[in-house]
């Protein structure tokens, strides 16, 4: 604990796995050894993030109530003897992690020490086919359809003979069955979301039931955004994210990039997590090799360090890391720390670690709270607007194997990130008048409500970009009864003729003034209203010369509307930058793997 300190740590993090340690027998419960650890840490000048354990339940647990094991579609069960085993949608499981987090919370709420509480492990939905499931997905298919008719209109269930009398003859849809109900596919990830994202926010009620309300509540998420839980737990304090960076995927920029991963992969988790509220922390960043990948290589030397910088200029409040000891047993054993094997002797990430803790202190010291950002950065800034479920259903009806909506997404994210552009990935919930720019990539599901608001947010002087594949759907995951995505039509002042799909050995391009740009994945042929302009056009078949892209002026802003998706991203980069030059807002060109955060200095 002292060289924990004396390498510049400010803090431990515990009892992320340690169900069986703090309730060896239902109902007994040993807080001796944390108590120890926890005064241990106090003397040393640590604080400590002490976690909920819900991971790992213990034996007797699952043993006594083996439905708390999550059951696979072939009726197969998980079973104890690794982590994450357990199913959020089992009640006793929910009823027994609230009584032992209750404990935890009674014992250490009120301790100074403690500075905090992480939830769980990367809690993330996971499909489980239990009784309990069952009968949960029906309770919460009748909270949100109340009648049985409606949930029949909303699953289209007279296609194929589908129609359903009650809400107890539905099943949870099968990966295996080709052609399961898109719609109700929809709504079981809709549910497997609702059950993680209130399973974390239960554990943070029971928590704040006992604790003094200095200590706050996170979770460490994976940043993987397709997964709809991620901004979703209201009861939490702010958002954490996990952050691995070199396992033998990812390769980074040129032949040896692998060792330190690409930019963007920091970059982008910052920018989505930091506006869910606010701030956020770090919960763990790779100290060195990981065990888990295809092939696990060293980092560069100096990756360790740069990835805290890029988390710190990203704006997070804190960084731990995964982990302080290389285990010498259990399932992580060639798993790098900040300490080897031995127990004592620093790693090279270890030092890293040690390095940017000296170098932070330093800043800390010339902080100025009331610095501004520079006005050219702030004028750049940008927002995404993202949701989950488009995603979730352009897979379900991708239509084409070349089509992907994160790498879709990507290619103006890191368009932006080019032109230096402070970019927040915002939802629904967000105001858009914050922003000069909102992008709106394959916003697939759309209603009234969202397209008047987008609407207002133009008319007010803001400047909206849709991307191809928005507006094609109602939220139930159906078509309008009108011409294709015609709820858009006035907005973008043009209509969508057809689109189209090209195979990847005979691709066609679009010419963005004069730049030639290839695209196979997705195109549509667009109609533009008088006054509506053309700013791109299809080249190489039978449409050629027809519109790909409009720009349109509508009260005091204006709509990019891009329908279609290029390559290689340099079309999506051309025409951002026609909008921004349009719109008089000043753009860098940063070199690849390169990206500038500010926070609060007065120039570039
Ligand atoms: C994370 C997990 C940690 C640890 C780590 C190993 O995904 O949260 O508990 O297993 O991976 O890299």
């Amino acid at each position: 604990m002292k060289q924990i300190r004396e390498l510049g740590f400010e803090f431990v993090h515990y009892a992320e796995f340690a169900w069986a340690q703090l309730e060896p027998k239902e109902g007994v419960y040993n807080f001796e050894w944390l108590d120890k650890a926890v005064e241990l840490a106090g003397k040393n000048g640590l604080k400590v993030i002490l976690c909920t354990s819900t991971a790992t339940p213990p034996v007797w647990l699952v043993r006594k109530y083996p439905d708390i094991l999550i059951e696979h579609e072939d009726g197969t069960k998980m079973d104890h003897g690794a982590r994450q085993h357990p199913s959020v949608s089992n009640n006793y499981y929910r009823e027994y992690s609230l009584v032992m987090i209750e404990k935890l919370a009674q014992r250490y709420g009120n301790d100074e020490r403690i500075m905090g509480w992480q939830l769980d492990n990367e809690p993330r939905p996971a499909r489980d086919y239990g009784k309990d499931a069952h009968q949960r997905f029906r309770d919460w298919l009748k909270n949100r359809y109340t009648s049985i008719d409606s949930l029949n209109k909303a699953w289209g269930t007279a296609f194929w003979s589908q129609v359903y009398g009650g809400f107890s003859e539905i099943n949870i849809p099968k990966v295996s069955q080709m052609f399961m109900n898109s719609h109700q596919i929809l709504d079981y990830n809709r549910f497997i979301t609702d059950e993680t994202v209130s399973f974390l926010d239960e554990q943070a009620i029971a928590i704040r039931k006992h604790a003094d309300p200095r200590q706050w509540i996170t979770t460490n998420y994976i940043p993987e955004y397709s997964d709809g839980h991620l901004r979703r737990s209201d009861e939490l304090d702010f958002h954490s994210y996990t952050r691995y960076m070199v396992f033998g995927e990812h390769y980074g920029i040129g032949r040896k990039g692998y060792r330190l991963g690409p930019v963007e992969r920091i970059a982008k988790a910052n920018d989505f997590f930091r506006p869910i509220d606010g701030i956020y922390g770090v919960m763990e960043l790779q100290p060195g090799q990981v065990n888990w990948g295809r092939i696990n290589p060293q980092p560069l030397p100096g990756a360790v360090r740069l990835w805290l910088w890029h988390v710190f200029a990203g704006g997070s409040r804190f960084t731990c890391t995964y982990r302080y000891r290389q285990p010498i047993y259990g399932a992580e054993l060639y798993h790098y720390g900040i300490v080897g094997s031995d127990g004592v002797t620093p790693t090279r990430g270890g030092l890293e670690y040690a390095r940017f803790i000296e170098e932070i202190a330093v800043l800390r010291e010339a902080y100025d709270p009331e610095a501004k950002n520079p006005e050219t950065y702030e004028k750049r800034r940008t927002a995404i607007l993202y949701n989950h479920e488009n995603a979730w259903e352009i897979q379900r009806n991708r239509q084409t194997t070349e089509w992907d909506t994160e790498k879709h997404i990507d290619k103006y994210y890191n368009a932006l990130k080019n032109f230096g552009a402070p970019v927040d990935f915002i939802d629904e919930r967000n105001d858009f008048s914050a922003y000069n720019v909102v992008i709106a990539p394959a916003y697939q599901l759309i209603d009234e409500t969202l397209v008047e608001r987008w609407k207002k947010y133009v008319e007010n002087g803001g400047n909206l970009v849709l991307t191809c594949r928005t507006g094609h759907k109602t939220r139930n995951g159906q078509l309008f009864e009108a011409p294709f995505a015609a709820p858009i039509y006035p907005l973008i002042g043009a209509k969508i003729d057809f689109y189209d799909l090209l195979l990847p050995q005979a691709p066609d391009s679009i010419s963005v003034d004069g730049k030639k740009c290839a695209w196979t994945s997705w195109g549509e042929i667009l109609i533009p209203d008088e006054g509506t302009e053309t700013w791109a056009t299809y080249e190489g078949d039978f449409y050629e010369g027809s519109t790909a892209i409009t720009f349109h002026r509508s009260g005091k802003g204006t709509v990019t509307y891009i329908g279609v998706d290029s390559k290689d991203g340099e079309m999506e980069k051309s025409v951002l930058k026609k909008l921004y030059f349009e719109l008089d807002i000043p753009l860098l060109d940063l070199p690849e793997g390169l990206c500038i955060s500010s926070t609060g200095t007065d120039s570039e």
